[in-house]
């Protein structure tokens, strides 16, 4: 469908999104890492109006705003720029115009919970005590004791709290020590930010996706949070505490519809965030039917929860998926992704028997079947798996504090030539084995990235699919199973989580599945570990 905000507002439920990070989509001007050019000279693969591309609808770029790049791009230096190991604003519109072009949508990675500590707002601020910008980040004296003004824990691990020479007080960084904590109570900082956003719509973008959204708003009195009781050691150091007065609290909700509000002031435009919670948690992120919040929160419990990856199993499919609907209001759409930047990715997840390239293809019917807002991660299509990243090439500072996460995002494989089709010089981090590209996969009807185009290409032409309700769920010797309606018309997902077969008495015509038989069937054979969608007779 050709580009046109006013005229198909809600095109975010129908949506499928494609995560790229920029660093490592392509590279086009041999520097190792990947830019925007290279990214505009590979849309086509994304879409490029016909089945035989991917068929995405919306690409969300992780940062790609100026940065010292600590947290590779999630310390901000410049929320109205363009970072230059991937081009300029010229390169930025034009990758704007030719998404556009195509059909896809721009969705940019805002980043409000803290800035770089190189960020002018923060300089200013940490220049002297009475700084015009002072309050807009949170400066505390030590305790009486010398302990810290609070026991929250960055999310990194270690205090939240960093000594600071110049003016002998602690500001808080829920990450890293170069992320000083924006102060949300602040109405100039939230002023400041709502003016980022704008200035991002003007120049066309379609939405964002909003970094740690949950935590912006915390306790007006830094209240120490709770111990955690669960927490033993050897577990990781953030979660000592319960994130109680820092996460999630009443006012969250009060910020995120005032970022609403400024998002209304363009037409057909999203923000997706990425918070953490129980489901009543993320429901509440939706906002009410007077006072409307976000287009679309993350559910990541498919990936794991606290730290915890989940298993391939129907039973829990079967509670995240009920429990969820339960929990959202009639009008919020759900929105699944099985991977991202910051988690090992869905193979490797999934592999401890050899068989997570099965799960893989499974988790493709899974994910675009479900309804939700479906997001992938750039190099899933093709079953991308982490890397194993030797001790000298690590590039992600957290890995000495949390987990080091350069293992899942190594660059796209787009060919099997040296710099794999990514780039002509050397690679920022190194490639995965050989043999697993895009040019490996195109010409094969049996690949995964087969299997993708034709689940999303499907999807987009059955509405049952793209916009109907979901019920009669089942988790039944292993096999999770629902139905999608939209006008009479009703689709089964079923995803053998076991790797033996299993038989569904079901009759219909199976539209895709994740083995070769297609067509009408009077009972449904399911693969061991295998997926199909069948719409019903
Ligand atoms: C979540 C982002 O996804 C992650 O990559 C980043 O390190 C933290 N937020 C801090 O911005």
């Amino acid at each position: 469908m050709p580009y046109d905000p006013e005229s198909d507002p809600e095109w975010w439920r129908r949506a499928v999104i494609y995560q790229i990070y920029p660093r490592s989509f392509r590279d086009a001007n041999g520097d190792g890492i990947g830019d925007l050019e290279g990214v505009i000279s590979r849309l086509d693969y994304l879409n490029d109006g016909t089945e035989n591309s991917l068929g995405i609808d919306a690409i969300w770029f992780s940062p790609t705003f100026p940065s010292p790049m600590k947290d590779f791009g999630y310390d901000v230096s410049d929320y109205c720029g363009v970072h230059p190991d991937f081009g300029d604003m010229a390169a930025m519109d034009r990758l704007i115009a030719e998404c556009h072009k195509r059909g896809i949508r721009v969705l940019l990675d805002w980043v409000p919970n803290h800035s770089s500590d190189q960020h002018p707002w923060f300089i200013e601020s940490r220049s002297s005590r009475t700084s015009a910008k002072r309050d807009w980040y949170f400066w505390r004296d030590f305790g009486e004791d010398g302990a810290a003004p609070n026991n929250w824990r960055s999310i990194f691990g270690g205090p939240a709290w960093q000594f600071d020479d110049a003016t002998a007080q602690n500001y808080l960084h829920s990450f890293l020590i170069e992320q000083p904590d924006l102060n949300w109570r602040n109405p100039d900082v939230v002023a400041a930010m709502h003016d980022t956003l704008r200035f991002w719509m003007s120049r066309g973008v379609d939405g964002f996706r909003v970094d740690v959204l949950g935590m912006i708003v915390k306790h007006p009195d830094l209240l120490d949070n709770p111990p955690n009781p669960d927490w033993k050691h050897g577990d990781r150091d953030a979660n000592r505490v319960l994130r109680t007065n820092c996460q999630n609290l009443p006012e969250v909700y009060d910020a995120v519809a005032e970022i609403r509000k400024v998002l209304d002031e363009y037409p057909g435009r999203m923000a997706v965030g990425e918070v953490f919670g129980r489901p009543d948690q993320l429901a509440r992120y939706y906002g009410t039917a007077s006072q409307p919040g976000l287009h679309l929160a993350f559910n990541f419990h498919f990936i794991g929860q606290d730290g915890e990856y989940a298993p391939w199993d129907a039973d829990l499919m079967l509670k995240i998926v009920a429990g969820y609907e339960a929990a959202l209001p009639a009008y919020a759409q759900p929105c699944y992704a099985f991977g991202n930047h910051d988690r090992i990715r869905f193979i490797s997840r999934h592999h401890g028997d050899g068989m997570g390239h099965l799960r893989a293809r499974a988790a493709a019917l899974l994910l675009l079947g479900l309804r939700s807002t479906p997001f992938l991660y750039y190099g899933e299509e093709i079953g991308m798996e982490d890397v194993d990243v030797p001790e000298e090439q690590m590039q992600d500072p957290a890995r000495f504090l949390w987990e080091g996460r350069d293992p899942e995002r190594t660059p796209m494989q787009w060919d099997e030539t040296t710099g794999r089709g990514f780039t002509t010089g050397h690679p920022w981090l190194p490639f995965g084995a050989a043999g697993l590209s895009v040019a490996a996969q195109s010409g094969d009807a049996a690949s995964l990235l087969a299997l993708y185009r034709r689940a999303i290409w499907t999807r987009k032409r059955t509405p049952a699919l793209h916009s109907g309700s979901m019920g009669d769920y089942a988790a039944v010797d292993g096999v999770f199973s629902f139905v999608r309606e939209s006008e009479g018309e009703r689709i089964m997902v079923a995803v053998n989580t076991v790797p033996e077969s299993r038989t569904l008495s079901v009759a219909g015509d199976v539209l895709v599945a994740t083995g070769p038989r297609l067509g009408p069937v009077d009972e449904v054979e399911l693969e061991p570990l295998g997926a199909a969608w069948v719409r019903l007779r």
